[in-house]
């Protein structure tokens, strides 16, 4: 395998600011981002924060900023960029920084925790709960997710605007009020906290979110839009809602009771 000098260029700073620091580490053929910086950290830079776990594209903590696009730095190949080229490597740019590329997503623990659980019907007379596989099948993509919020990062609705993120759930948590509606058992309705307190109608379904997810999930397809059309019957047509699941739901988090 082949060796050569990567140029990188690193953001380096804390809460109180910083900037861009440039390298040369040694590198190889077939690494990733995240082996670069290891190997920068291991032979430069000791003190260099990266959050990671992984190594696999499924921990979702390596999270950041590659030539300005949200990316997971263990799933980004160096083979990707030239190897003349200069990789540039910053925080995400939608959360507060903590140290280098390490940011405080605690933005999207907080919009969980607004976020009401699956809320199960009654079981059977044989004390089991069933569904069919035809009607899980929608939500089981959105169960990839591997909350690397990326999607969140890249969503220009609070990327430059943090004015906007007490009104706004984003990208993640719209795929999660789908999923919920999708559930065959779930028996809450949450489409009017979708578009009202999570801000669904701030959405203007540009798929930047779906670009960046590195689980190839159809976040504005196959959530988005979806949740967007619910919430339209909801206000015009009800019963469109009520045909699908009538008699399983009643809880209404908007204060209202449906049947
Ligand atoms: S489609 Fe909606 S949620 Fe996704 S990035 Fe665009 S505005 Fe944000
Ligand atoms: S939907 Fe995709 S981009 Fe968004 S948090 Fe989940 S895995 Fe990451
Ligand atoms: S280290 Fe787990 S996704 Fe990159």
């Amino acid at each position: 395998m082949s060796g050569y000098e990567l140029k990188l260029r690193v953001w380096r700073g804390d809460r109180d600011g910083g900037d861009l620091a440039d390298y040369t580490v040694d590198v190889s053929e077939g690494e990733v981002v995240l082996d670069a910086l290891h190997r920068l950290q291991a032979t430069q830079t000791g003190d260099l924060a990266i959050r990671w776990n992984c190594k696999a594209g499924k921990c979702g903590s390596c999270s950041a900023e590659i030539n300005g696009r949200p990316r997971l730095l263990c799933m980004t190949r160096l083979s990707d960029f030239e190897p003349t080229e200069t990789i540039t490597v910053t925080p995400m740019r939608a959360f507060p920084v903590i140290r280098d590329l390490v940011t405080d997503v605690s933005f999207n623990y907080e919009k969980a925790k607004e976020l009401p659980g699956v809320e199960l019907g009654p079981r059977d007379a044989d004390g089991k709960r069933r569904m069919a596989q035809v009607d899980i099948e929608r939500g089981q993509e959105f169960r990839k997710c591997i909350e690397c919020f990326l999607c969140q990062d890249t969503c220009h609705v609070v990327r430059d605007h943090e004015d906007n993120k007490p009104a706004f759930a984003g990208p993640r948590f719209f795929l999660r009020y789908a999923e919920l509606d999708m559930h065959p058992l779930d028996t809450a309705d949450r489409r009017a906290r979708a578009q009202g307190a999570a801000g669904l109608g701030m959405c203007n379904i540009t798929k930047c979110c779906t670009e960046v997810c590195p689980e190839g999930i159809k976040i504005t397809d196959n959530a988005i839009i979806p949740m967007k059309e619910r919430v339209v019957d909801r206000k015009y047509d009800p019963l469109v809602w009520l045909g699908n699941k009538i008699g399983l739901r009643s809880k209404d988090y908007d204060g209202r009771t449906e049947v």
